[in-house]
């Protein structure tokens, strides 16, 4: 029996995809014997209604000093946090003698480095030693540490307590999430604000976007389980707002209890997750069937495309990427390589399915028939830069939120 993370309730298991590695531990062929698998397994919790993993690897084998996801690759990305961080100024740092803000996972400071620029207090805390550094040497102040309550009393006793605590595509990467918002609790001073953000559950049901599910992401939110989750420390949601980042995200404003006044919003998303069946077992079942369905198409379509000879690379060997090849079994037989813009990521192999990743510049030389858009997160910004492979016959395969073929 597995227990949830945050009430100890029993889960109820939906989907298993089997035996899978490290989705960003891209690693070198004489590394091939020694990889490390887990077995990726989701529940829900009909008592709390967070969805999460069963088994969980150890923080160390995912977030280390050799990292292999870095932020700043993606110049929309980049965007989206310069605005981020222009709305928390504006609206939560304006009144405000001498901030203080603190970002939770702040990677290589694609975020921060807004703040940094406007000579605002801020720290990072970024446990990923070689993603730190490259903040650090934009000017980011960054601590190599994972973020808890421990940390969060020690942040608060030597720079005092924050205005504003930021996180991006972290809060899910935490198991210990009780940890996380006692710290909060701590850090936060009292008219102060939280803000995070992340993949949302309601999104990735929807879109069957079931690559969101991977080691890093221990949980998938909704605003009823983030509401359980904080109100059990006296924080809580003022305000949701949904994005258009990463497949569909949901940012979460929370304050201590009282401190603010919380927006309609709220209520309205959780009486919609409510409807739409997010907070009962039957529809991850349905889930379920839909993402079988969908490895079954992809499958198909790229086993007909082998028998035409046609020649399909990957494109973007994003952490998505290792759920999709190794519970479909795409390997080198149906995918040449996967173009990927990270140099730590090029001429290493994928995990698991262990294709081998290449530098762009490869995929621009010499065209493919077909590009498999693993960094379909990312579609405006890659459509929009590969107008030339389109121009020239170059066909997109995407399988979120269905299988299809654009021409
Ligand atoms: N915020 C960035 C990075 C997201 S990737 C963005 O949105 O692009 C997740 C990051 O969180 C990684 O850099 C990882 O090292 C870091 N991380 C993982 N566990 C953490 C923890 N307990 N505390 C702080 N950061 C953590
Ligand atoms: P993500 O989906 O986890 O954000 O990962 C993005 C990955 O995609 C990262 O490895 C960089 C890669 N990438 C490209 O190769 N080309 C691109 O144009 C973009 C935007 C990302
Ligand atoms: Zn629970």
């Amino acid at each position: 029996m597995y227990q949830c993370q945050i009430c100890s309730h029993k889960i109820e298991p939906f989907i298993s995809f089997g035996r899978m590695p490290i989705a960003n531990g891209f690693l070198m062929p004489d590394q091939f014997s020694q990889e490390y698998f887990y077995n990726l397994v989701v529940g829900f919790c009909p008592e709390c209604k967070m969805v999460q993993l069963l088994e969980f690897v150890d923080r160390e084998k995912m977030f280390h000093e050799q990292y292999a996801f870095f932020s700043s690759t993606s110049s929309f990305m980049a965007r989206h946090f310069a605005l981020f961080a222009e709305k928390v100024m504006q609206d939560f740092l304006g009144e405000v003698r001498d901030p203080f803000v603190v970002e939770i996972g702040s990677n290589d400071g694609i975020l921060l480095e807004n703040f940094a620029r406007q000579n605002i207090r801020h720290l990072g805390i970024e446990p990923s030693a070689n993603v730190a550094e490259a903040a650090i040497k934009k000017g980011v102040k960054s601590i190599c540490a994972f973020f808890d309550e421990e940390i969060a009393r020690q942040v608060a006793s030597e720079s005092g307590q924050a205005d504003a605590i930021l996180a991006a595509n972290v809060m899910c990467h935490i198991p210990y999430l009780h940890s996380v918002a006692a710290g909060i609790k701590i850090l936060l001073k009292p008219g102060g604000v939280f803000i995070f953000e992340d993949p949302y559950l309601g999104d990735i049901v929807e879109k069957t976007a079931y690559d969101q599910i991977y080691d890093e992401h221990a949980f998938y939110f909704s605003l009823q389980s983030i509401h359980n989750l904080f109100s059990q420390y006296d924080l809580e949601i003022i305000h949701a707002e949904p994005l258009n980042v990463h497949g569909g995200s949901m940012r979460y404003y929370i304050s201590h209890k009282g401190a603010k006044e919380p927006s309609p919003f709220v209520i309205k998303q959780i009486e919609k997750e409510r409807m739409l069946g997010l907070h009962q077992y039957k529809i991850y079942e349905l889930f379920r069937k839909s993402v079988e369905k969908s490895r079954d198409q992809l499958n198909q379509l790229l086993l007909s495309l082998k028998k035409e000879n046609r020649r399909v690379v990957g494109y973007a060997a994003t952490s998505k990427s290792t759920t999709v090849t190794n519970y479909c079994g795409i390997t080198t037989d149906i995918l040449e390589y996967i173009s990927d813009t990270t140099p730590i990521k090029q001429g290493k192999c994928s995990p698991g399915a262990h294709i081998p990743v290449r530098p762009y510049e490869e995929f621009k030389a010499n065209y493919p028939d077909y590009a498999l858009l693993f960094g379909w997160n990312h579609a405006e910004e890659i459509m929009a830069k590969e107008k030339v492979f389109r121009n020239r016959g170059g066909k997109w395969i995407v399988y979120v939120p269905k299988v299809q073929i654009i021409e």
